[in-house]
């Protein structure tokens, strides 16, 4: 069965990664295959998570790269060398340019950790949108996955998924509970849904390489 090829974009704990890797396993994703995980930055948790899942990893250092374009110049030729037909941005946390996002037009994912378009935007990452939604006293939060284009968080809305807000939360408490109850179920079911739609419009032949 032809199969999406995936490159997963990670820069931290890659919680999502292992969501995308055990629904692989399990068969929620079947129209897609993992093929790759690249890292904007070294020594992180991700990277393990792949190397025991079997799956390639690369570092493409933004830091070490010194600039955006150098940036991404070698995640073009590391997608292109992978055939990635689709990006799945999990816990990714380098910005991609207008000019990039435009290239790759709803072939990009990505995991957002509130009900867009509640606590999103430039800023709104890791534990930020958490504090956000405490401070504000919303009584339910949740997750979003979306295509990516030029607008942080602008792009359309695949899925959402909503979690209660609990008295006593913390951020990290609730940050936790939209990861397990939200992110990590509406991730995998979005990349399958996404996957067997270009396989369905046949935009899968240029990635099996
Ligand atoms: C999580 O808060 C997720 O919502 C956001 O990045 C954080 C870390 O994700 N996208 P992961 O554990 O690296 O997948």
């Amino acid at each position: 069965m032809e199969k999406i090829r995936i490159a997963v974009l990670v820069s931290g704990g890659g919680t999502n990664l292992q969501a995308l890797i055990d629904a692989q396993n399990s068969g929620i994703i079947q129209s897609g295959q993992i093929v790759r995980v690249i890292s904007d930055r070294p020594g992180v948790r991700a990277l393990t998570r792949a190397q025991n899942a079997g799956i390639g990893a690369k570092v493409i250092n933004k830091k070490a790269l010194g600039s955006q374009e150098a940036f991404e110049a070698a995640l073009q030729k590391e997608l292109a060398d992978c055939g990635a037909g689709l990006i799945v941005l999990a816990g990714f946390l380098a910005i991609l340019s207008a000019d990039f996002t435009r290239q790759w037009d709803h072939r990009i994912i990505n995991i957002h950790p509130a009900l867009i378009p509640s606590f999103c935007g430039k800023g709104m990452y890791g534990l930020y949108p958490h504090i956000a939604a405490l401070e504000k006293g919303v009584k339910v939060t949740g997750a979003t996955v979306h295509f990516v284009n030029e607008i942080p968080d602008g792009g359309e809305i695949i899925d959402q998924k909503a979690v209660y807000v609990e008295e006593g939360d913390t951020p990290e408490i609730l940050q936790r509970r939209v990861m397990e109850q939200a992110e990590w179920i509406i991730l995998p079911r979005a990349v399958e849904k996404v996957s067997a739609g270009m396989l369905k419009n046949g935009r899968d032949k240029q990635e099996i390489s």
